[in-house]
């Protein structure tokens, strides 16, 4: 899928910006601050209706005014629709086509696109959470169910956890309805898990090429870790051994709610002992190898984004990068440096200069 146009009001530093993509390599260039990011941010937010950077909506807002309408056009198996996202004080609202989409799990699937950014490699050393989150943005938007399911496993957590904690307090009530709940939490899990354990599964099968492709050298894998390993009636016996145990804690000690996964480098966990580098090019290569899963499940490329590619990154990284980039592919690239990409690659993308939420320049290929 391409973005061929975007038009933004009211978006960070962009009061008024229309601007036109092409549908291979664009690259955004300018100095620190003058809104690279925010650019591209405006892209993902347009298929995500999420920033990737922020959880608070308002700093998506232009100072002092009190909403911003994200829109652009967007083709998909040779369909061009229009995609509208409009954020404001009171809320936000999406539109395909000037129709209101209220289902979140309907819109987010339509469009799909995969970011990289620097803190992206945060991830690695951050809590578990933030990696189940990365699983969950992804795998909701190549399918629908994702986001029902987890919602669904969500709620009967929450029950759940209050249950326990009224056994807890009131040891005589009925363990039957504990019974009830652990089932559907296992049934929603079990779900939840498959689809983790495939993406996951499908992106081994493309992520240690990829990273050698860049690296060089190295054999990356990741490491899915779950209790839901299990088969149900499996996980139904652990959940009734630690029933006393969950309700002295209150709430629910297993489940997919603790699932995490690992970056495994030459057989090591790459937290302990990767560089910089390493650890860019290991969350890089699971970005690119996404690409061609989604490719491969949806039948349609997702849109790219790898912003502030080229910082901490030398020169052979790269080249090796911008070598293994697939033309059928629209993808945005933003740098402060025009120099640090090669002639050839400048030759034949959309170049665009930002100055302070302006565009300064453009030049087709
Ligand atoms: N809500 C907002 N209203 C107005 N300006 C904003 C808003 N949010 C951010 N900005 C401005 O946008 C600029 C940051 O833009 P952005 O993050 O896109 O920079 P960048 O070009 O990616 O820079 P860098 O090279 O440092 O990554 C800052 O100057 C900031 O003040
Ligand atoms: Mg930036």
């Amino acid at each position: 899928m391409k973005i061929s146009k975007l038009k933004l009001v009211n978006f960070r530093n962009y009061e008024n910006l229309k601007i036109n993509f092409s549908d291979k390599l664009n690259i955004i260039y300018g100095e620190n601050g003058s809104g690279k990011s925010n650019l591209v941010e405006a892209i993902y937010l347009l298929a995500l209706t999420k920033s990737f950077r922020i959880t608070n909506d308002k700093y998506l807002i232009n100072k002092g005014k009190d909403s911003t309408t994200i829109e652009g056009k967007i083709t998909k198996n040779n369909d061009e629709s229009d995609y509208k996202v409009k954020i404001s004080t009171e809320g936000k609202k999406v539109e395909i086509d000037n129709n209101k989409i209220n289902k979140i799990s309907e819109y987010i699937t339509k469009i799909q696109v995969i970011v990289f950014y620097p803190s992206n490699t945060e991830l690695i050393n951050d809590s578990p959470s933030e990696r189940r989150k990365l699983l969950n943005i992804e795998i909701s938007q190549i399918f629908k169910e994702y986001l029902i399911l987890l919602n669904n496993y969500n709620k009967i957590l929450k029950q759940r956890n209050a249950y326990l904690k009224q056994l807890y307090l009131y040891g005589n009530a009925s363990r039957e309805y504990l019974d009830i709940l652990t089932k559907k939490l296992v049934e929603y899990g079990k779900r939840i898990h498959k689809y983790r354990l495939e993406f996951l599964e499908n992106l081994n099968q493309n992520i240690t090429k990829v990273y050698k492709d860049i690296f060089e050298s190295g054999e990356l894998k990741i490491k899915y870790k779950s209790s839901y390993n299990r088969t149900e009636r499996e996980l139904l016996e652990i959940y009734r051994k630690y029933y006393s145990k969950e309700m002295a804690a209150g709430k629910t000690l297993i489940g997919i709610h603790h699932d995490d996964f690992e970056f495994i480098l030459d057989g090591n966990n790459i937290k302990e002992w990767g560089s910089q580098g390493q650890l860019k090019n290991a969350i890089l290569s699971f970005k690119i190898s996404e690409v061609k899963l989604i490719k491969d499940i949806l039948k349609e490329y997702p849109i790219l984004i790898l912003d502030d590619l080229f910082s901490e990154l030398d020169e052979r990284k790269i080249y090796n990068i911008l070598n293994i980039l697939d033309d059928n592919v629209q993808t945005f690239i933003t740098t402060t440096e025009l120099k640090s990409i090669p002639i050839n690659v400048v030759e034949k993308s959309n170049i665009y200069h930002i100055q302070n939420g302006e565009i300064m320049e453009e030049k087709d290929e």
